[in-house]
């Protein structure tokens, strides 16, 4: 994996990142010393490095034993529970996966990543035909998205197989001792996955969080682990900034940020890549943006996007910067054909792959948004794999921790998502919040 910042140098000069660079150093020592703010949430950090052979050996044996009897697993969980997960499966999966199957691996759907009926209405009926197992995931254990889905789910799939065989088709991901999730599967006796203490929900994809349902999925959780062991060191604390990218891309952001430029858009050329931008969202948004300070994160699919959102980039309020990531080599060879008549006027591209076009577009892309007053970063990488994919995810996370504590704030709370549940539970008449829309006018 590659980052180049050379294109944001006409907005920021390379001393205005630079001057960062101490700030993020410190940062970085800290986040291994596990010291400053929100350390007691620093787990993630040399997570990688720590996985254990035989917890891999664990989840892949649980996998095995239930996934020739299933044909979908269904994974309940929100946020940091759910992400991960998706943005993983999404980008190693075929685009049309769903529809196709996969003889080696059961189809992972989510669910209790929202409360809709219609959603929770079709998942049972299609599940009311189906081969299911179910992974619940909750740090806290008492999220209600996913509660309410589990309540739904459990009791469709103790009717269809039974308390007994229900119970060996239920694995839950939760705290080791806390929250209602806990208290239930000790109770149920499913099996479970600890999430450590002191690793967060957006920082938990390395965890049973993402790695069981990733290996449900059929793909190689040692290879994305590597991956991420990988970026581990090449973003440790001894690397010197120049060559250490969590620190150069945290820098580059806070100095663009210090020039006004406050939305950053997460950019791709690959629909596979759609729900990284997803995690990467959560994972900066929950963690930057708090005591009304913090860049805002966007995202965009391109080019289906560049016939929407390519408007605004181009000539709206320049507040912005986009960072690129750009895949090297795809998986597929697609050449574009010569034809006789050219009526589509394309035959100038015949003999070119499709990728060619794309990369083209890419190009064009930045050169444009460059010119229209919109820095750029870029991140390569080789391919879409589980390793590279275990790098780009570390080195997300490793630039997010240096970077909040660039902004100086604690990027392992999340205060703010406490305010619609307290007036979601005083709506719906929950004990103990009745206060709290008292005086608010509700019509
Ligand atoms: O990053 C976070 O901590 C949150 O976004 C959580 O992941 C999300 O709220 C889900 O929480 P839980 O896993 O406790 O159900």
């Amino acid at each position: 994996m590659k980052l180049n910042i050379e294109k944001i140098y006409s907005f920021v000069s390379a001393k205005e990142v630079e001057n960062y660079s101490l700030d993020a150093k410190i940062a970085n020592v800290a986040l291994r010393k596990k010291q400053g703010k929100g350390s007691d949430f620093m787990g993630w950090v040399n997570l990688p490095s720590s996985i254990t052979d035989s917890e891999f050996s664990d989840i892949e044996a649980t996998v095995n034993s239930l996934k020739n009897k299933v044909e979908i697993v269904v994974i309940i969980g929100i946020g940091g529970s759910y992400l991960g997960a998706k943005a993983v499966i999404d980008a190693l999966s075929d685009n049309f996966a769903q529809l196709k199957g996969n003889k080696n691996a059961p189809l992972v759907l989510f669910a209790g990543q929202n409360i809709s009926e219609d959603y929770m209405f079709e998942l049972r009926e299609l599940l009311k035909t189906k081969e299911y197992a179910l992974v619940v995931i909750s740090k806290s254990g008492t999220t209600t998205e996913p509660a309410l889905a589990f309540r739904f789910l459990k009791h469709d799939i103790e009717q269809k197989y039974g308390k007994e065989e229900a119970r060996n088709r239920i694995i839950a991901i939760t705290d080791a001792s806390k929250g209602a999730l806990r208290t239930l599967a000790t109770q149920e006796g499913y099996k479970t996955y600890v999430i450590p203490d002191d690793v967060g929900g957006r920082f938990s994809v390395l965890t049973p969080v993402g790695l069981v349902p990733i290996a449900f999925a059929g793909f190689d959780i040692r290879k994305l682990v590597a991956g991420a062991v990988n970026m581990e060191n090449k973003t440790a604390p001894d690397v010197q900034f120049d060559q250490n990218i969590a620190e150069i891309y945290a820098a580059a952001r806070n100095a663009l940020y210090n020039r006004g430029k406050y939305i950053e858009i997460l950019v791709n050329y690959n629909p596979k890549l759609h729900f990284v931008a997803e995690w990467w969202k959560q994972l900066y948004g929950e963690s930057e943006g708090k005591e009304k300070k913090g860049i805002f994160p966007a995202s965009v699919d391109f080019s289906s996007d560049l016939h929407s959102m390519g408007q605004y980039i181009q000539e709206g309020i320049r507040v912005l910067f986009e960072t690129v990531i750009s895949v090297e080599n795809v998986n597929a060879t697609q050449v574009i054909e010569l034809e006789n008549n050219d009526l589509d006027g394309l035959n100038y591209l015949a003999g070119k792959r499709i990728d060619h076009v794309n990369k083209m577009a890419e190009l064009g892309t930045q050169i444009a948004h460059i010119q229209g007053g919109v820095p750029n970063i870029k991140i390569e990488i080789e391919s879409i794999n589980e390793f590279a994919l275990g790098e780009l995810l570390y080195f997300f996370e490793k630039a997010c921790g240096i970077s909040g504590a660039i902004l100086d704030v604690n990027p392992f709370d999340q205060p703010g998502v406490e305010a619609y549940k307290k007036n979601m539970f005083a709506l719906l008449g929950k004990k103990g919040y009745e206060h709290l829309l008292k005086n608010v006018k509700l019509k």
